[in-house]
């Protein structure tokens, strides 16, 4: 077996979900959620979400309504992310979660079509969507990430 097709046991982000949730940025939170306030409803696509812990942790601190789409490989981390949705948004609007079996190496930019938002954290290196147009499909997207070194921001489509 290649270390690409190495599973993620629903027990292990289990165990490291409140760390990682420390370990998030609340200041890179706060910024999105001046960036994109009054927006409308907010597609956001989580790449590689695994079971939805980024969901858990960012949609209570974003305001408006929001449709999670959970993308992953791995159909019962899926199951579960869609099982415990995150709790609230910031200002109680309502939220959805949609679970998307794909391999996130190989989206195209129709599968992000819509998209208000992609975010993806920890995900598998070397593996991203090879194409830069999936990652923002349309004008008015922004990509937010954070890497195992918390060095990469949101970047409206408009900045670059
Ligand atoms: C370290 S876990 C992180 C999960 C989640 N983002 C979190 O922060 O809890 C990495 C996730 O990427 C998924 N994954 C790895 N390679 C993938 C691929 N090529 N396509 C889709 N998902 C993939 C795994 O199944 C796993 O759920």
């Amino acid at each position: 077996m290649s270390a690409a097709a190495v599973r993620v046991s629903p027990a292990w982000l289990e165990l490291r979900e409140p760390a990682d949730a420390a370990a998030r940025s609340a200041a890179l939170a706060e910024r999105l959620a001046r960036h994109l306030g009054g927006a409308g409803r907010l597609v956001i696509h989580d790449l590689g979400g695994g079971s939805g812990a980024m969901g858990r942790w960012l949609a209570p601190r974003l305001p408006g309504p929001q449709h999670w789409v959970v993308h992953d490989r791995d159909a019962d981390l899926l199951e579960l992310a869609v099982a415990e949705p995150p709790a609230a948004t910031a200002d109680g609007a309502a939220i959805t979660v949609e679970a998307r079996r794909s391999d996130i190496a190989r989206l195209a930019p129709r599968d992000l079509a819509g998209a208000g938002l992609v975010t993806a954290s920890a995900p598998p290196p070397r593996r991203w969507p090879s194409s830069s147009g999936a990652w923002a499909p349309d004008r008015s997207s922004t990509a937010c990430a954070r890497s195992t070194a918390g060095r990469w921001r949101p970047r409206p489509r408009s900045a670059r």
